[in-house]
């Protein structure tokens, strides 16, 4: 596996990829890498002929208060496990290489409506960053395909929107949760948790398959949601949201037949985790 750090170098290692018609997939993370991920390197792999992946922890997608200064970092244990895992370029840049003018002042890519709601009312912006970063590695790496996790719901659902709103010939991924045996969805914030909170997070998949039940026994949505805080409340968890939406745009259910996804965001100590569950109607 090559690692390149520079964006001229990766546009010449993509364009002669694709000048000898080899099919492209980008999977773009913050680096940290688990097993999570290399689901995702899996799928890419299985769909391309050159796999880039890469490694940046996105400044203007964290808000002032944060984890950004003690996001893990670990790019020697990353390369490693890439390389294992069929990946071909790790694409590791700097923020000055990914924002020449600096983060701040950096064109911004801001996609409408969806990021006012649930992750993007908590985390003001955090949408603008992701949508931005992610056009830039589009436009460096011009893949045909590119692989999301589904953990992040809101995330996919806004990479989907940017796709087409401003027409990237690229298609979108969505790659399943990847969970420890509790159920806890993989995740590189998990490493925050201690040995205990570990334990007790694992409430928060058995809530969401809570919430999937009663859904499919026409429990009014309304106490479901209600139910499902109070017990993650029990469970000692501070939740922000427990709520059960439209899977094709957050919006609230109306109509019976229509499929919905259960979301939760919840705090342990200083750690947030965020699940959620596809329901089907
Ligand atoms: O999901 C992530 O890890 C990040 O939000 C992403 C998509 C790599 C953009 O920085």
């Amino acid at each position: 596996m090559q690692t390149i750090q520079q964006t001229a170098e990766l546009q010449a290692r993509v364009a002669a990829a694709a000048r000898a018609g080899q099919r492209i997939a980008l999977v773009p993370t913050m680096g940290n890498l688990h097993r999570g991920h290399y689901s995702l390197v899996e799928a890419a792999r299985a769909r391309a002929d050159l796999v880039v992946a890469s490694v940046f922890v996105n400044p203007t997608q964290f808000g002032p208060n944060e984890d950004f200064a003690r996001y893990p970092r670990t790019p020697e244990a990353d390369a490693a496990g890439l390389a294992e895992h069929g990946c071909d370029v790790m694409f590791l840049p700097t923020v000055d290489v990914l924002y020449p003018y600096g983060a701040e002042r950096s064109v911004r890519v801001s996609v409408p409506e969806l990021p006012d709601l649930l992750e993007g009312a908590i985390r003001p912006g955090h949408f603008d960053g992701v949508a931005t970063v992610v056009s830039k590695l589009f436009n460096l790496v011009r893949p045909d395909l590119a692989v999301f996790g589904q953990k992040d719901y809101q995330q996919l659902l806004v990479i989907r929107r940017l796709v087409r709103d401003l027409g990237y010939p690229i298609e979108i991924v969505g790659a399943p949760i990847v969970r420890e045996a509790n159920g806890l969805a993989m995740s590189s914030r998990n490493q925050y948790l201690d040995p205990a909170q570990r334990a007790q997070a694992g409430a928060i998949h058995a809530t969401l398959e809570w919430m999937r039940d009663r859904v499919a026994a026409v429990a009014p949505l309304a106490m479901v949601e209600a139910e499902a805080v109070a017990r993650l409340q029990q469970a000692g968890l501070v939740p922000d949201y427990a709520v059960i939406r439209r899977a094709e745009d957050l919006g609230s259910p109306g109509r019976t037949d229509e499929p919905l996804v259960a979301l939760i965001a919840a705090r342990l100590g200083t750690t947030r985790l965020i699940d959620n569950i596809l329901l089907t109607p």
